[in-house]
Order: structure tokens, then C-alpha cells, then sequence
């Protein structure tokens, strides 16, 4: 068959079942069986052998029972690094680089700031992080074993210098740092039913659901930042004036909420009393 005529037939398929970027995510699909980019897929023409044309099936099967298109291809990029990813972690999300470039931001001027990630999951946020500011000392804490094998697999993977410690919350780490980061679980249990089906059959429920890592996150913090330090926090669609309230009551200064592209409150962040 030609790329065209599998495209057409990948396309049906996602489309039946539900998938809401059909057509993308063939492409992303077929591109992956054939071992080459989206951009040479099409350039390559007509070549696709029986071989090529059944791993395309197979993947296009995965995807039309809603597996994030992210597990099926196994890796996933966020930021310049393309990290690996499987059903232990959570895919990384766009709204999460808006999270690293605010802590970008919040590290400026300071040439080997220490950063402490809580629930570091794939290692997204703490590698992005070293790998754009190189002076960073970056330490990351999980709470689940399978989470923090597949952040110990991109750590080797992108080569960058990033610190993993097993543990709860802050695993016993005093500090002081120049910046706490987190994307903690934020889904109310009562709202899983309400996610795709991406989300809600796929991804780690330790990952998503919510049992108050936000509120213990940004109470414990505040003795282990340095004066000035930040906190800087991924929060759930219409939580941000809840969790910026939350941060001002218990001290912190400079109280900022962040905007995703789509105008939405997404990362609120403060800074620990001089
Ligand atoms: C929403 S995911 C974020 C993963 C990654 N930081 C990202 O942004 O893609 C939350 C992560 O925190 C971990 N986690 C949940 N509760 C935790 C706790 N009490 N202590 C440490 N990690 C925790 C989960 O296992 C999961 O990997």
C-alpha cells in the first residue's frame, strides 16, 4: 500500500474510535513504523513493505483503544528533550513547559541555583530545567519506584545532571534551595470520570488523583527555601486564586499567577520572605 492509502485507512480507524487528532496521529503512527519523520514519510513516496504496513496496524490498534499516542510511540518531547515514556509516568504536558519556563524566570540571575522537583515522574521538569540553565543543581524527589525508573532511564538517556532521591514529598531533604518546583496530582477523585479516556484508562492514578501534595507541598517549602527563595506550582484549571490564597496565608511574598497559551491560570509561584 502506498503512505497515502495507509494514512487514509489509520485515519478511519482513530477517527471511529473517537480519537480527537485522527489524521495527526496516523501520520505521527506511520512515521514511527517506517523508522523515519513525519516530513520524510511523505518525501519517501510509495515504499512500504508487509512488514512495515502490520507494525502500523498494530500501532493504529493501540491508539483506537485510546492508549495516549505518547505510550504507543514511547517517547514524547517536551521542551528541546525528547524523554522516554510508558503507562508509569505521566506524558508530559504542554502547560507543563509554560511551569519550567516561569521557573526559568524565577532562577534568573542566579549562576548554580539549587532546585529541588517534588514528584519528578518522567523527569521532565528537572532536566528541561538543567538542561537551560546549566549552572542549576538539580535534586528530584518520587514517591513511586516505577515513576522514578523511568525518570533513572532519561536521566542516562539526555546525558543531563540531575540528582533522584526515592521518598515522599521532600524524601528528607533539608535544603536550603533557590527554587521548589512541582506539578503535583491534581485531579479530585470525583472528576476522573470526566477526563478522556486517554487519561482516565492510561495514565498513573498516583499521577493524576489529588491527596493534598499541593496544600503539604507549599507548607513544607517554606523551611526549606532560602530567603527569597521560590515556589513554583502546577495547578488545576480554576484552582490557581484557591492555591495563590493558599500561598499568600501562609507567608509567601511576590504572589503570581501564570497564564497558559490558551489563557488559562496554570502555574502559581511565590517567594519565601527575605
Ligand atoms: C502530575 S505527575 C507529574 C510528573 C512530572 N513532574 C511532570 O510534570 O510530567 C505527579 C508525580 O508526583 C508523584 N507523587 C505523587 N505523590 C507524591 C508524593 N507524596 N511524594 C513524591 N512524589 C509524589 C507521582 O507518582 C507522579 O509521578
Amino acid at each position: 500500500m502506498t503512505v497515502r492509502d495507509l494514512l487514509v485507512a489509520g485515519t478511519d480507524e482513530l477517527s471511529r474510535a473517537g480519537v480527537p487528532s485522527p489524521r495527526v496521529d496516523a501520520e505521527w503512527l506511520l512515521a514511527h513504523a517506517l523508522g523515519v519523520t513525519r516530513t520524510e514519510m511523505y518525501a519517501d513516496g510509495d515504499g512500504t513493505g508487509p512488514e512495515q504496513e502490520q507494525v502500523f496496524r498494530e500501532l493504529v490498534a493501540r491508539r483506537a483503544k485510546r492508549e495516549p499516542l505518547a505510550y504507543v510511540l514511547g517517547e514524547w518531547g517536551f521542551r528541546r528533550l525528547t524523554l522516554t515514556v510508558d503507562p508509569r509516568v505521566l506524558v508530559p504536558r504542554p502547560e507543563t513547559e509554560m511551569l519550567v519556563e516561569r521557573c526559568l524566570e524565577l532562577l534568573a540571575g542566579l549562576d548554580e541555583p539549587h532546585v529541588l522537583d517534588v514528584g519528578v515522574g518522567s523527569g521532565a521538569i528537572a532536566l528541561a530545567i538543567n538542561d537551560e540553565h546549566k549552572g542549576a543543581r538539580v535534586v528530584a524527589t518520587e514517591s513511586s519506584p516505577d515513576a522514578l525508573a523511568v525518570a533513572v532511564a532519561n536521566v542516562e538517556r539526555t546525558g543531563l545532571d540531575v540528582e533522584l532521591v526515592y521518598g515522599e514529598l521532600f524524601a528528607g531533604l533539608e535544603g536550603p534551595f533557590d527554587l521548589v518546583v512541582s506539578n503535583p496530582p491534581y485531579v479530585a477523585p470525583e472528576e476522573i470520570g470526566d477526563l478522556a479516556p486517554e487519561v482516565a484508562e492510561h495514565e498513573p492514578r498516583a499521577a493524576l488523583i489529588e491527596s493534598g501534595q499541593t496544600a503539604a507541598i507549599a507548607g513544607q517549602a517554606l523551611s526549606r527555601l532560602a530567603p527569597g527563595g521560590a515556589l513554583a506550582l502546577e495547578v488545576a484549571d480554576g484552582k490557581a486564586q484557591q492555591v495563590a490564597e493558599l500561598l499568600r496565608g501562609l507567608g509567601y511574598e511576590e504572589v503570581t499567577i501564570g497564564e497558559d497559551l490558551g489563557g488559562r491560570e496554570r502555574v502559581v509561584d511565590g517567594r519565601a520572605p527575605r
